[in-house]
């Protein structure tokens, strides 16, 4: 029987386990890619294995979340990440230099290979044929050190595409639409693998944008096979040389069967506070914005700033509309001003930014309150832009062009027909802002004031008694954990200061209250720790003393990153208990090592509602033996000895 793209990857990377679904495995990786918010971490971290060198093939750190230098830190950890990649091995990519998916994209990424990145859109290499993984900053170490990434062997969804893309319709509408029928939690332990007679009509940066959200399905990831969409990228990039053809056996089969007619896609658009709120662009037209941002890793490649400036050209942008722009790389923006689009954008009104994260991650450009801004990136969770009142919607670039122009959501079908952009012959590559590491690791680490050493935990006991120092509800997210924004990022490299945001937008007294008694429990709902890969959403808690998280479900990554950090991740054996649970409920858990060690439930007594509960995990015996140890550091310490 034949193999399926996704499978035969990982048959080529497996080194433990077996590729049954929900079966432990281990595999290599061949790339890793940090980003600056989650990199300093993952470099202290890497720091404490002892390495002096990174073991994969290549190994990349990118600087484009915390770009906005308002004190010192930011450019301290900029001097941090640069030197410690010149020692361990690991190629530097400059602030300015771009958005780390879409460079990888452009630089890196090659068929066939492994990537795991400490950012949770990673994925976005899938397009390019790839097993992209994000994944806590703690993990990716453990690659860089040569060690395999462990995973629960994902279902294989094999979406098959028919049809074509129709016009006015592009990659953020095709995942939009997934988005509306498997939901933020429809991924979970999955991978979308997508074939076909459709995938073709696709460009491969429109690929990379679906492959990119399929984050938002809470997917392990997502990927397409390889084809001359793919070479042609790879030749225009100078990199012809990786290309390999790459496509699921004829007679592959799949766990689970989805078909998508992409001529009847429409264009999409995700309405607050969730991606998966997903509604048809026609049905909200009509409905006033007051900024509207384009760019972000979904939607900021060179055929998309293209389409914009395309539609942009001889324009205006409406008096009551910012509109901002965040071109994806140094090499998107470079071709926009020598061949003229930038002057096209400028001249229409728009506030183009330099190329980064920004407004995505609530690096400024905040809305005005109670305002809308429509926006082509990937999360539109309450808060994140950095204005609790706005509402932010999703949806792809031209239709965030013709709302800025309108100052309104307008169907863009009712423009007449689209701009034409055809992928360049050769792209204006020039790395010389990716630095390459030192030949002998002979490099001194610069460490600023705001580089603190890490915090390892404590093993847990045997019993935990302790608070329920809050309790939450469905879909929270990692930035209800602990936020982003220019205001906190910075402070990434320092515990201490930055655990003092722990769940600041559900609770702002969740740290001094979890600090006065000595740590405790959070409950949660459905999907706890769903959206961004950040591993200080477990760190910070850890910090300040929480024990255990105890919830209906948890989202992938932040399951995984609270195992790394000493935090026990337990489940409900009846969902019905999360009601007899209040906020100030003081629980103890019994028997905890031993009910670990023998892969037993654990039992849970309520204090104050005199009645015990049943508690479950799912969890490997290597996760077992990592939480018995109080994290994965201690671990690997131990198991080193
Ligand atoms: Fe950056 Fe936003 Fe992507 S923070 S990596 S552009 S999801």
């Amino acid at each position: 029987m034949g193999e399926n793209l996704a499978r035969k990857i990982i048959k080529d990377h497996l080194v433990s386990g077996e590729m049954k679904p929900n079966e432990e495995i281990g595999i290599k990786i061949d790339q890793t890619l940090l980003q600056d918010a989650t990199g300093t971490m993952a470099f202290l971290e890497y720091e404490a294995m002892g390495i002096p060198r990174v073991k994969t093939e290549k190994s990349v750190c990118y600087v484009d979340h915390n770009m906005l230098q308002i004190g010192f830190e930011n450019a301290d950890d900029h001097l941090f990440l640069q030197s410690s990649s010149a020692k361990y091995g690991v190629y530097f990519s400059k602030p300015g230099n771009g958005i780390c998916h879409q460079v990888h994209l452009e630089r890196f990424a090659a068929p066939g290979k492994t990537l795991l990145g400490s950012d949770s859109h990673t994925p976005t290499g899938g397009a390019m044929g790839m097993i992209a993984i994000g994944a806590g900053g703690l993990d990716v170490a453990t690659a860089m050190a040569g060690g395999p990434y462990w995973l629960v062997m994902p279902k294989i969804v094999g979406v098959k595409l028919t049809g074509k893309l129709p016009p006015w319709v592009y990659g953020m509408d095709v995942i939009l639409t997934m988005l509306q029928k498997f939901t933020v939690k429809g991924g979970v332990n999955k991978i979308f693998e997508y074939y076909g007679p459709g995938v073709a009509s696709i460009p491969l940066v429109e690929r990379a944008a679906i492959t990119n959200m399929g984050a938002e399905l809470g997917a392990t990831t997502s990927i397409f096979p390889t084809d001359e969409e793919t070479r042609a990228y790879l030749k225009a990039q100078g990199r012809e040389e990786v290309y390999k053809k790459l496509e699921a056996d004829k007679d592959a089969t799949y766990d689970e069967y989805f078909e998508l007619n992409l001529s009847n896609i429409e264009p999409m658009i995700a309405l607050p506070h969730s991606p998966d709120n997903v509604r048809k662009v026609s049905e909200v037209s009509g409905t006033k914005v007051a900024q509207v941002a384009i760019g972000s890793c979904t939607n900021s490649s060179f055929y998309e700033m293209m389409l914009v400036a395309k539609l942009l050209k001889g324009k205006k942008v409406n008096k009551n509309v910012s509109l901002v722009i965040t071109p994806g790389s140094k090499q998107v923006l470079s071709m926009l001003a020598s061949n003229g689009a930038l002057a096209d954008m400028l001249d229409a009104g728009a506030r183009v930014l330099e190329t980064a994260c920004g407004p995505c991650i609530g690096m400024g450009q905040a809305p005005p309150s109670n305002s809308i801004s429509l926006r082509t990136y990937n999360r539109n969770f309450e808060g994140r832009n950095g204005t609790p009142t706005a509402k932010v919607y999703l949806a792809s670039p031209s239709v965030a062009v013709a709302a800025a122009l309108a100052g309104e959501i307008v169907d863009p079908r009712s423009l007449g027909e689209p701009p034409k952009v055809r992928l360049p012959n050769k792209f204006m590559y020039d790395d010389s802002m990716i630095l390459p590491p030192s030949e002998n690791g002979e490099v001194e680490i610069i460490r600023g004031p705001n580089i603190k050493p890490i915090t390892i935990p404590n093993p847990p006991e045997q019993t935990i008694t302790g608070e329920v120092l809050l309790k939450v509800g469905d879909d929270i997210t990692t930035d209800h954990i602990l936020p982003g924004g220019a205001k906190v990022l910075p402070l990434r490299s320092n515990i201490p200061a930055i655990s003092e945001f722990t769940f600041e937008r559900v609770d702002p007294t969740f740290p001094k209250r979890a600090k006065e008694k000595n740590g405790g429990f959070v409950v949660g709902g459905l999907n706890y720790g769903q959206g961004s890969s950040r591993e200080h959403a477990a760190i910070a808690p850890m910090y300040l003393g929480v024990k255990a998280i105890i919830a209906k479900t948890f989202a992938r990554i932040h399951k995984s990153n609270l195992i790394n950090f000493g935090i026990i991740p337990l489940t409900f054996q009846d969902q019905k208990d999360y009601d007899i649970i209040s906020q100030g409920d003081s629980l103890t858990l019994q028997n905890v090592l031993e009910s670990l060690s023998k892969n037993e439930p654990i039992k849970c007594f309520n204090k104050q509602k005199n009645k015990e509960i049943v508690l479950n995990y799912s969890l490997t015996q290597r996760e077992r033996e990592i939480l018995i140890d109080g994290g994965l550091l201690n671990h690997t310490k131990k198991k080193n000895m």
